[in-house]
């Protein structure tokens, strides 16, 4: 398995970004998007990698951007590396599974979240303020409860990389009314389309984060897709409000990284071989869940 582990690319083209797990080069009106197999927990990257999870995060972005497709446009130009422009096709042997060609847009600088389910940042602004963004909801909810119907939390992005989570109102002042309510409105569409597939496959998708940019004068969707870097997934059989969800992905790492006390300042340890290969089986299973295939052929 170890022989299928990405890390990191150093390929002679432009960069335009490396973050956490992705890496990207800018090939001038198009980007080259590469999942390497990079994990990160508790804001720190690890020193392992996770072999395939690469390979499911572009299978399942490239699976929903096609399953949204007739909700809204997106950023997917081609994932199959033998479409790939005769300079790029050349690294095959690394960008095979992991990697898009996508159209460049103009960011929109707002994280569009969508809850179904009461978690993470929201279950604590909603047990201080009994609202999340400035809506307000039921009182006495439990922690992982599901909602009533799914909400539109939106959030910007902060100087230490933290999310800050701001209301409607607030986006609407940020980047105007109509295109607010259109990137709301697609947001929970996408949403409810996701959830009721993946719900029917055993998984929960409790909530996701959507990017838009501006292309052609118009919005599409960008960045990834319903992954497990981008949502909580949680198992349908496990679940049961009132507490912490296990996450389907990297609960193996933060378990044993909470059993070992590390500090959680980088760098990050090393993790045994045993929680890296459950790990990778979580990811495949994710897959295996929502596209009923195996990334493993
Ligand atoms: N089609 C696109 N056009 C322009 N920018 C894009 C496009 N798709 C994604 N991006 C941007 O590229 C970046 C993707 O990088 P990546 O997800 O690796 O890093 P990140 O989100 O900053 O950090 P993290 O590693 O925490 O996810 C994001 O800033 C995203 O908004
Ligand atoms: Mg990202």
């Amino acid at each position: 398995m170890k022989s299928d582990v990405l890390l990191k690319t150093d390929l002679p083209l432009k960069p335009f970004m490396r973050g956490k797990v992705r890496d990207i080069y800018d090939l001038g009106n198009e980007l080259l998007m590469i999942a390497t197999d990079r994990i990160s927990a508790f804001d720190s990257v690890l020193p392992n990698g996770i072999p395939y999870k690469g390979k499911v995060l572009t299978g399942l972005s490239v699976f929903w951007f096609n399953f949204t497709r007739d909700i809204i446009e997106n950023h997917l130009i081609t994932a199959n590396v033998d479409e790939f422009p005769d300079e790029i096709r050349r690294y095959s042997g690394i960008l095979e599974g992991r990697s898009m060609i996508v159209k460049k847009a103009e960011r929109i600088d707002i994280e569009c979240v969508v809850r179904g389910y009461i978690s993470g940042s929201a279950w604590k602004e909603y047990r201080e303020k009994g609202g999340v963004c400035e809506i307000s909801l039921p009182k006495g909810l439990k922690e992982s409860q599901k909602l009533p119907e799914p909400i539109f939390t939106p959030a910007i992005k902060s100087k230490t990389g933290h999310d800050i989570n701001i209301s409607e109102e607030k986006m609407a002042d940020l980047i105007g009314n109509e295109l607010t309510e259109r990137l709301k409105r697609i947001s929970l569409q996408i949403y409810e389309k996701a959830f009721d597939k993946a719900n029917r496959n055993g998984i929960i998708i409790a909530d996701s984060k959507f990017e838009f940019g501006i292309s052609n004068g118009k919005p599409i969707l960008i960045d990834e897709l319903l992954t497990p870097d981008s949502s909580r997934f949680w198992s349908l059989e496990d679940y049961s409000p009132g507490r912490t969800q296990k996450s389907f992905d990297k609960q193996f790492v933060r378990n044993y990284l909470e059993k070992i006390k590390w500090n959680k300042e980088p760098p990050a340890p090393m993790l045994p071989d045993e929680i890296v290969k459950r790990t990778s089986q979580r990811y495949l299973e994710a897959y295996r869940r929502i596209t009923g295939r195996d990334i493993i052929k």
